[in-house]
C-alpha cells in the first residue's frame, strides 16, 4: 500500500476518509466521474465524452499501482466516493522526474477544505516517498478557485496558452503551473 488512509473532519462539520482508490472502485468511479463531469466546466472531459468502460476504468486504476510515482487518492463519505486527486507519473526516462497532478470533487463538498486537504497529502506523498521534482497541471484561467488554491499551495505559473479552451461563457487561457518539490 503507498498510502494509509486517514479521517478528516471538513468545515460542515463531517468525517471523510481519504485513501488510495482500488481497482475494485472502478464501478462507483464510472458514475461519480461522471456525475463531476456534468456539474463542473472547468474539467477538460464533458460529461458525454465520458465513456470508460468498467474494464478501462480498472486499467487506468491499476496503472497508478504499476508507476511507482503515480498515487490515486479518493475521499470517501458513506462508501461514495465525492472527491478524487490523482498524481500520474511521467515513464518517459527524460521527464521521469516530473508528475502531472489533477482534482475534482462532487460540487456539494467543494468550498470545505477537503480541496487543500486531497493536493496536500498528495504532494506530500510525492515529497515523501518519491525522487520527483517537478508537479504540474494545467488550469482554465476562469477557474479562479482552483488557480487561488494552486498558489496558495505554492504553483506558479509556467505559460499561457491564450484563448485555448472554448466555453459555452467564451472563450479562456490554458494556464500551466508547477511546483518544485526539492526544497
Ligand atoms: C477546485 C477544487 C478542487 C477546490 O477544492 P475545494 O475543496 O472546493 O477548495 P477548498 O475548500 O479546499 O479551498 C481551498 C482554497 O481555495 C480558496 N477559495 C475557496 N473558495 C474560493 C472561491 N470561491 N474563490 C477563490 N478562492 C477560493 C481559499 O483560499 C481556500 O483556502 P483556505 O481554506 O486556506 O482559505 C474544487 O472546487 C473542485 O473540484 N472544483 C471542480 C473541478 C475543478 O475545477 N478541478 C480543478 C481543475 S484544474
Amino acid at each position: 500500500m503507498k498510502f494509509e488512509p486517514l479521517n478528516i473532519r471538513l468545515k460542515n462539520g463531517k468525517t471523510v476518509q481519504i485513501r488510495q482508490g482500488i481497482e475494485s472502485d472502478a464501478g462507483e468511479l464510472i458514475h461519480r466521474m461522471k456525475e463531476i463531469f456534468g456539474e463542473t466546466e472547468y474539467l477538460l472531459v464533458d460529461e458525454d465524452e465520458f465513456n470508460m468502460t468498467l474494464e478501462q476504468e480498472t486499467a487506468w486504476l491499476k496503472a497508478f499501482d504499476d508507476v511507482p510515482t503515480s498515487l490515486y487518492l479518493a475521499a470517501v463519505y458513506n462508501d461514495k466516493i465525492i472527491g478524487t486527486c490523482g498524481i500520474v507519473g511521467n515513464v518517459m526516462k527524460k521527464m521521469k522526474h516530473t508528475a502531472s497532478i489533477g482534482i475534482s470533487l462532487l460540487k456539494e463538498w467543494q468550498n470545505q477544505g477537503l480541496g487543500k486537504k486531497l493536493m496536500e497529502e498528495s504532494i506530500g506523498w510525492a515529497k515523501k516517498n518519491t525522487d520527483l521534482e517537478i508537479i504540474w497541471l494545467d488550469v482554465f484561467s476562469t477557474n479562479t478557485h482552483a488557480v487561488s488554491l494552486y498558489k496558495k499551495l505554492g504553483f506558479v505559473e509556467e505559460g499561457r496558452q491564450k484563448n485555448f479552451v472554448r466555453l459555452k461563457s467564451g472563450y479562456c487561457d490554458k494556464i500551466t503551473m508547477s511546483l518544485d518539490i526539492r526544497q
